[in-house]
């Protein structure tokens, strides 16, 4: 996704079409958008006398094996919850440390990334973070840019409420020029200001480590969505444990505040 600047609405940003169509899951099977809180890492490592550090290398080679799943499971869109606005909370080593396993995972993955056809994008604030690692978000972004296959979505400084207030000021900005009129705001209009605003909305939203909350994730774009909240620790979540949620999604009645008839 390109780095959003203060000129709002860009070309390519849907009008209706893309955007919001996740929740409809036509076909009534898997889930088409699935989102995941990958939590635990910390305690992972702690339970095996290691620094915090260790169980984020340990979960961060996991995903691969979840990205590559998701072709045959009939999942379009991932989007994972790497790093937090609030993360910044934690010590100055554990922050340099994830910062520094961000650099090196886009790196050492981009090539796999690309070749396998996945279109890899970031959502976040990418304000704070620091130059090199942007610079190598830009260039994952643009070297899978091309493909289709499946649409993963990292997100890195991302937190629910910090995107709808940057949201919001670029809306704002765009009354204060006259592009938009005020009458004309409704639901529809917001989520094209939002960092995902290419994408549907999640469909299925999985946290890890036995946690029942959502910590700032995707607040806007998950109000419909269903979630599976498992005790799982994010490095040891498979291939197979992720097949049967998806399996379990299958089973779900969603109304979608409707009645079914
Ligand atoms: C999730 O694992 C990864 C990040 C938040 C970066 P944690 O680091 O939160 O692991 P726990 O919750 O402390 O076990
Ligand atoms: C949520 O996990 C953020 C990520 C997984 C990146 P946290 O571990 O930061 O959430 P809390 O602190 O338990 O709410
Ligand atoms: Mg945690």
């Amino acid at each position: 996704m390109a780095r959003r600047t203060s000129d709002s609405l860009s070309p390519d940003a849907p009008s209706s079409g893309e955007a919001g169509v996740g929740v409809l899951d036509p076909a009534g099977q898997g889930p088409r958008h699935v989102a995941i809180i990958m939590d635990g890492n910390g305690r992972w490592a702690t339970m095996r006398g290691r620094p915090r550090l260790f169980g984020h290398h340990a979960g961060a080679r996991r995903v691969r094996e979840i990205v590559e799943a998701c072709p045959d499971l009939g999942v379009k869109y991932l989007t994972i919850f790497a790093f937090s606005t609030e993360n910044w909370r934690r010590t100055q080593v554990e922050v340099a440390g994830l910062m520094s396993l961000f650099r090196r995972y886009i790196t050492g993955e981009a090539r796999q990334l690309r070749d396998e056809g996945v279109r890899v994008r970031f959502i976040g604030d990418r304000v704070r973070l620091d130059d090199k690692l942007v610079a190598l978000m830009d260039e994952l972004e643009l070297m899978t840019a091309g493909n289709d296959r499946v649409h993963l979505t990292i997100a890195l400084n991302y937190g629910g409420r910090d995107e709808v207030a940057r949201a919001t000021k670029r809306l704002a900005q765009d009354v204060a020029l006259g592009r938009l009129d005020p009458a004309d705001v409704d639901e529809e209009t917001l989520p094209k200001y939002l960092d995902t605003y290419v994408l549907p909305d999640p469909d299925l939203v999985i946290r890890t480590s036995g946690e029942a909350r959502i910590s700032n994730f995707l607040l806007w774009q998950s109000a419909y969505a269903e979630y599976e909240f498992v005790d799982t620790l994010w490095p040891d979540f498979s291939r197979a444990e992720f097949a049967k949620l998806l399996h379990g999604y299958g089973a779900r009645d969603r109304r979608f505040g409707g009645v079914k008839l």
